[in-house]
């Protein structure tokens, strides 16, 4: 029988750190919310129940969290007064057996595989608690994992911890596995803690081993513990995530040429047999085939590119976009919302959007879909084996017709017959020696 799991991830502090408006576990990592990566770990573990505390204020959040991966009820704290008041407010919610595995909403990299190890630790020791504990390079402001014969006998937050505990202690990574069953009276025994005058969820462990009750620790990765508090730590926490983003690229068989140069979003797939260029950016929602090539300084978001398909470089691809097998879109072009069919081809400086482009037709350079008048947005479709020539303005809402040729230069805003010839651009008109008549007439300033 598997034993049932509820999962706490506390997420109520403010975040005060990273001097940001928007809240800490909002900030983007891969193209996702913090949060999500979070609850998207914990999903992993397939919990019975799942609590995710949260302040008052943080109506965003909660938003992101019914929107996630995962069932969540939300407790709310009001005030925060620490880590061990957060899993008193959630109390109603905590399960009088089974497991019980506390997370933080600021410390997303940690893997499924690593608290695995944590819940296993503590069955396999029979114990009230089980901490994950990791030694960073740098170890400010962490609590103290203090050992002794039986165990894991208390966390020392850094403040109160002495040299020798603070130089040897492995740190805290403030994730922890319960016995459902032994921690309600753990939280019974808590009481607020001076100078910070807040409930320290570590006391646990102490409270634990007073009452003869055995806790244990293990060592993940440095990863597993690094927590983001400032602008800083999220940057490296989206380094670490690219890395690993990267390596599973390849491991499936995409070529990144430049890996550290390429972008990646969590929900990037890359076929065996597609091929990135340095320096593009995958936004999120992108699919890419095999034999796709993706040039260099491309970004692109909302998109599946079809097998055999060359995007690049430089080009911009926005949400709403498909792209067939084949087919070519070249520097400088912008396709939003649009449905590239099979060896169509847009190779300079075009705008296609809210379109259709049938199978190989071609879009000549320069050619704009102006899909906006000002107040609502209509659709461009282009039928298969169509021409239009370059620099041509296409005035939506309107249909082109297979096989029809636009003019260079042409502003449609007729729809075009299949087969016409359209050409929408004033005539030229040719004056025999008139380039000398009006350079004559310059010099003479009349
Ligand atoms: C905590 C641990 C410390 C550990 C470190 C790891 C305690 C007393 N200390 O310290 O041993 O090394 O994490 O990063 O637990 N939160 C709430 N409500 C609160 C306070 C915090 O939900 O009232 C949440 C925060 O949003 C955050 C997490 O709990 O996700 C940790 O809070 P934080 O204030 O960063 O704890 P630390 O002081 O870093
Ligand atoms: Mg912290």
């Amino acid at each position: 029988m598997p034993v049932p799991l509820t999962v706490i991830v506390l997420a109520a502090g403010k975040g005060t750190r990273m001097k940001s408006e928007r809240p800490k576990v909002l900030h983007p990592l891969t193209g996702r919310s913090m949060i999500e990566h979070v609850l998207t770990t914990a999903a992993a573990l397939a919990p019975e129940r799942a609590v995710v505390v949260l302040a008052p204020e943080m109506d965003a959040v909660a938003a992101a969290v019914d929107r996630g991966p995962l069932a969540a009820v939300i407790a709310y704290q009001e005030p925060q007064l620490g880590t061990g008041h957060a899993l008193l407010v959630a109390r109603e919610h905590l399960p009088r057996n089974g497991e019980v595995l506390v997370l933080y909403g600021d410390t997303p990299l940690v893997t499924p595989d690593t608290l695995n190890q944590l819940l296993e630790a503590r069955r396999a020791a029979g114990a009230a608690v089980a901490v994950l504990g990791f030694r960073p390079p740098d170890t400010t402001g962490y609590g103290r994992l203090a050992c002794d014969g039986q165990g894991l006998a208390a966390i020392v937050e850094e403040r109160h911890a002495d040299d020798t505990l603070k130089r040897e202690g492995a740190c805290n990574a403030g994730i922890m596995a319960f016995d459902a069953a032994r921690l309600g009276p753990l939280l019974d025994a808590l009481e607020i803690k001076q100078p910070k005058g807040e409930y320290y969820l570590t006391d646990v462990v102490a409270h634990a081993r007073a009452r003869g009750w055995a806790c244990t620790a293990i060592e993940g990765p440095y990863e597993a513990g690094l927590g983001v508090n400032s602008q800083g730590q999220l940057a490296e926490v989206e380094a670490i995530l690219q890395r690993r983003l990267r390596r599973a690229a390849m491991a499936a068989g995409a070529t990144l040429i430049g890996p550290e140069t390429i972008f990646l979003a969590a929900d990037t797939v890359l076929a065996a047999g597609a091929e990135v260029g340095p320096y593009v950016v995958f936004g999120p929602g992108v699919r890419v085939e095999t034999a796709a090539q993706i040039l260099p300084f491309s970004h692109l978001e909302g998109v599946t590119i079809a097998a055999g398909a060359r995007i690049g470089p430089f080009a911009r691809i926005r949400p709403g976009t498909e792209i067939g097998e084949n087919a070519r879109i070249g520097n400088f072009v912008e396709l939003k919302n649009a449905r590239i069919e099979a060896g169509a081809k847009a190779n300079h400086l075009s705008y296609i959007g809210d379109a259709l482009v049938g199978a190989r037709s071609n879009i000549g350079a320069g050619t704009i879909t102006c899909n906006y008048d000002g107040v609502g947005k209509h659709r461009t479709e282009i039928g298969a084996g169509v021409f239009i020539g370059s620099n041509s303005a296409l005035l939506a809402p309107l249909t082109i017709g297979d096989g029809a040729f636009v003019g260079a230069g042409s502003t449609i805003n007729r729809d075009v017959p299949p087969g016409s010839l359209s050409i929408a651009r004033g005539r030229q008109t040719d004056i025999p020696d008139g380039a000398a008549r009006i350079r004559a007439r310059r010099r003479s300033g009349s």
